[in-house]
């Protein structure tokens, strides 16, 4: 099967440095070290990537078109700005779930708006770093649930 996407955008390299308070005291590495052993458990591969540039990002998304089996996006800022990402997003045809580290409704009023979330299957946030575990559970979930039974022939 084909990998699960994980993509992070602006200034997720910073996580357990940058406002811990917010955004906990993981830092990227560690979140996917938990990822690839979700994974492996749930039998299914990742491949996770973090970006500051929006233009990479689009590229990234296009990508997962063809060479992802779903796709986890925590777009940091660009949530909240992009169109762009938006209209890559709706080219695909895949599960895509939005997560967000921090509750963002609870935050500042232009968070509150998210060009992600009308392009998603789902959304998490607000659940730190544990959301990023709880999407792949479901995108494994929906891929299982629409996969083809495999029947033997003498059955
Ligand atoms: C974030 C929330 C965004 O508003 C913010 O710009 C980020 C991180 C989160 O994971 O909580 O960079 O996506």
């Amino acid at each position: 099967m084909k990998p699960i996407f994980i993509l992070n955008g602006p200034n997720l390299n910073l996580l357990g440095e940058r406002e811990p308070e917010i955004y906990g005291g993981n830092t990227l590495a560690t979140i996917e070290d938990a990822l690839r052993n979700r994974a492996a458990a749930l039998g299914v591969s990742i491949d996770f990537r973090q970006t500051n540039h929006e233009g990479v990002l689009i590229d990234q998304i296009q990508e997962a078109r063809h060479a992802a089996s779903g796709l986890i996006l925590n777009a940091g800022a660009y949530t909240h700005t992009s169109v762009a990402i938006h209209d890559a997003l709706r080219a695909l045809s895949l599960p895509i779930i939005e997560v967000h580290l921090s509750n963002i409704y609870k935050r500042e009023a232009f968070r509150h708006h998210s060009y992600v979330s009308p392009a998603a299957t789902g959304v998490i946030c607000g659940l730190g770093a544990q959301g990023y575990g709880l999407a792949l559970d479901a995108v494994a979930e929906i891929l299982k649930a629409s996969a083809p039974i495999n029947r033997s022939p003498h059955a």
